[in-house]
């Protein structure tokens, strides 16, 4: 399986926070956001990744993780000259996805599932011709994605951004597809607002009968960080979290390390690489002197 992280867009609700600095930079709480992305697609088992993002901020975000390999990842780059939409990843991706399946995230879209995602990856795995998105309910639904089921939960419809919602079922920013996906993104048409719409990609798969929805049970959680309240919640659900256990969460390199991208010996290299006086680098010495991971 290899991964996506669609990190463009031109971050225009979080105007003027994103006039000099791209979305996927700004911080979330102590880390810059597209690292909890990047950390989702780790703990998915994924070390074979393409970042997709602007003319830009394509150098900044290659600054934070090169070409990956302290990580014990393969991270490529391709820039995306224009918001053309989300779709737009398989078309640009097309070389990298080759014949493998592939899974998309969003850069502006932090998950806390940790505990779910081995459930989740068997139940992937299961269905391999199919297309896999997971829906979470949300207060807002006209912000998104919105999944229709019938009475014995099946989905009948996707709409993106509905004035009237038919469900309060979101469909988040993490994406499953088996390598068709390529030919089929190849054949959309541009929406109204002029955008490959991940939506009409995911309605082929309905239509096909090959749309797998998973809802994220009660206890995950899903947050975009998207407009300037998003952002601060979640830099506060972040915070909170880590404070009280005083563990962290989208620490790329504990993730890296406790996942065996990474050995001791490397992972003793990149932290005496790191700088000195951060309270990151202190949490990962302490990571790598305790070793064991009840968590
Ligand atoms: C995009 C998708 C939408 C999805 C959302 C998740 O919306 O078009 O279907 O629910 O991401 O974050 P955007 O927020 O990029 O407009």
């Amino acid at each position: 399986m290899k991964g996506i992280i669609l990190a463009g867009g031109s971050g225009t609700r979080l105007y003027p926070l994103t006039q000099c600095v791209s979305k996927q930079l700004l911080a979330v709480y102590d880390k810059p956001m597209i690292y909890y992305p990047l950390s989702t697609l780790m703990l998915f088992g994924i070390t074979e990744i393409l970042i997709i993002s602007t003319p830009q901020d394509t150098p900044n975000i290659k600054k934070l993780f090169s070409n990956g390999e302290h990580l014990g990842l393969n991270i490529t780059y391709k820039v995306q000259s224009h918001p053309n939409g989300i779709a737009e990843a398989f078309i640009l991706g097309k070389d990298f996805i080759k014949d493998s399946p592939v899974c998309l995230i969003l850069g502006d879209n932090i998950f806390y599932m940790q505990s779910q995602i081995q459930e989740y990856r068997a139940k992937i795995k299961e269905k391999t011709d199919f297309a896999t998105v997971f829906g979470y309910h949300v207060s807002d639904p006209q912000r998104f994605g919105v999944i229709e089921f019938d009475k014995s939960n099946h989905v009948i419809s996707i709409e993106e951004k509905p004035k009237h919602p038919k469900s309060n079922y979101a469909v988040t920013g993490l994406y499953f597809y088996p390598s068709d996906v390529c030919t089929k993104a190849a054949t959309l048409l541009p929406s109204a607002r002029g955008e490959l719409e991940i939506t009409d990609l995911n309605k082929m798969y309905l239509a096909a009968n090959k749309l797998n929805v998973i809802p994220l049970k009660r206890g995950t959680a899903w947050l975009d960080a998207g407009t300037p309240d998003s952002l601060m919640e979640s830099s506060q659900f972040v915070q909170i979290i880590e404070q009280r256990q005083g563990l962290k969460l989208a620490c790329i390199e504990e993730i890296a390390y406790r996942q065996g991208f990474i050995n001791e010996k490397q992972m003793k290299t990149l932290i005496k690489n790191l700088k000195d006086g951060s309270a990151y680098k202190k949490y990962l010495q302490k990571v790598y002197e305790e070793k064991h991971d009840l968590y």
